[in-house]
């Protein structure tokens, strides 16, 4: 093990933290608890990632079961939950007495065998996910979702803080980090699968994505309200449709997909989002406003799951 220190230097009272995993979001996580004053420890499965956080304080450790026995606190950021098990799951005596939080994405469901495993092996254990790319790391404006018992998430929340600013705790339920983290990120990328298709349509007929841009952003200025009345539709059952019905928007998003296919642009997600409109039309909903497709989204097409 090498250990130098340089500034910002680490404190001794501070808590102990070891992060498994030196991805991009590893060495942010790392650099973030070292800035803090953290006394940080490193492991990663392919050497020779992490030397500036090394020059700057933290230990590299040999090993992972090394790495854990050095802290109270290990943050865990890999791939998926496939890669943090079997990271994880031969130094369980290791873990044990510790607290553990998995940083990693995944599902809510992987999250919950993850916790259940961890309490079976005497792990403290918060689930978590980060919603910021690895630049917002340690700022105030970081988001970053923890699950699982408030008592363990008290413990070490001024050193999760580190992280970033808004830092929140959902719940005790450890599958909850995941469920935000995939509900808002469903929203993320299919908001930006539309973005880069507006640009194709507009670029099909010689139109600047500069050209375009201003406009684009002048629509996401409708969004706040949109979110809150959508949020209000959805957990009342009630889709008011006087303005903008069902039936008309349809034909609106028909229009979307005939431009596309005469330029030769690829319709297969714009014909996903009509084939949802119509059967939510077909069960009655042709009068009610937008929000009502949620209704054919809970009732998908047997059979119709890609994977
Ligand atoms: N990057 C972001 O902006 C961002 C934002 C939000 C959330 N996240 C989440 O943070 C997590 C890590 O992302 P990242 O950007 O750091 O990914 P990354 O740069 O691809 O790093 C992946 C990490 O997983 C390790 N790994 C992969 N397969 C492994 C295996 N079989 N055994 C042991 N280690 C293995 C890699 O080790 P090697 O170096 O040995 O390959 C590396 O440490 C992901 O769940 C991601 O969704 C990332």
């Amino acid at each position: 093990m090498t250990n130098q220190s340089h500034t910002p230097s680490t404190s001794p009272t501070k808590t102990t933290v070891t992060v498994l995993g030196l991805g991009a979001m590893g060495q942010a996580l790392a650099g973030a608890f070292l800035e803090a004053g953290h006394p940080t420890t490193l492991w990663n499965r392919t050497p020779g990632k992490g030397d500036d956080l090394v020059a700057r304080g933290a230990t590299r450790a040999a090993t992972a079961a090394e790495a854990v026995r050095a802290s109270d606190l290990v943050v865990v950021c890999l791939y998926d939950y496939d890669v943090s098990q079997a990271v994880l799951g031969p130094i369980a005596a290791d873990l044990s007495g510790r607290t553990l939080v998995n940083l990693t994405s995944d599902t809510p469901e992987r999250s919950r065998e993850a916790a259940a495993w961890a309490a079976g092996q005497g792990i403290d254990y918060l689930d978590g996910a980060i919603l910021v790319p690895v630049t917002v790391i340690g700022t105030a404006d970081a988001l970053l979702f923890h699950s699982g018992p408030k008592s363990v998430y008290e413990k070490h929340e001024g050193t999760l803080k580190a992280l970033g600013g808004n830092t929140v705790h959902l719940g005790e339920d450890h599958g909850l980090a995941a469920v935000y983290d995939n509900a808002l990120l469903d929203f993320f990328w299919t908001s930006m699968s539309g973005l880069v298709h507006a640009f194709a349509l507009a670029g099909a007929d010689g139109v600047k994505g500069a050209d375009l841009a201003p406009y684009l952003s002048a629509l996401l200025a409708i969004f706040p309200e949109s979110i809150a009345s959508t949020a209000v539709e959805v957990d009342s059952g009630e889709y008011p449709g006087e303005q903008a019905p069902l039936v008309t928007e349809a034909a609106n998003v028909d229009h979307i997909i005939h431009a596309s296919e005469h330029r030769g642009l690829d319709v297969e997600s714009l014909n996903g989002i009509k084939s949802v409109l119509d059967r939510a039309i077909a069960k009655g909903h042709g009068t009610d406003g937008w929000t009502a497709v949620i209704e054919a989204v809970r009732a998908p097409v047997p059979g119709a799951a890609a994977h």
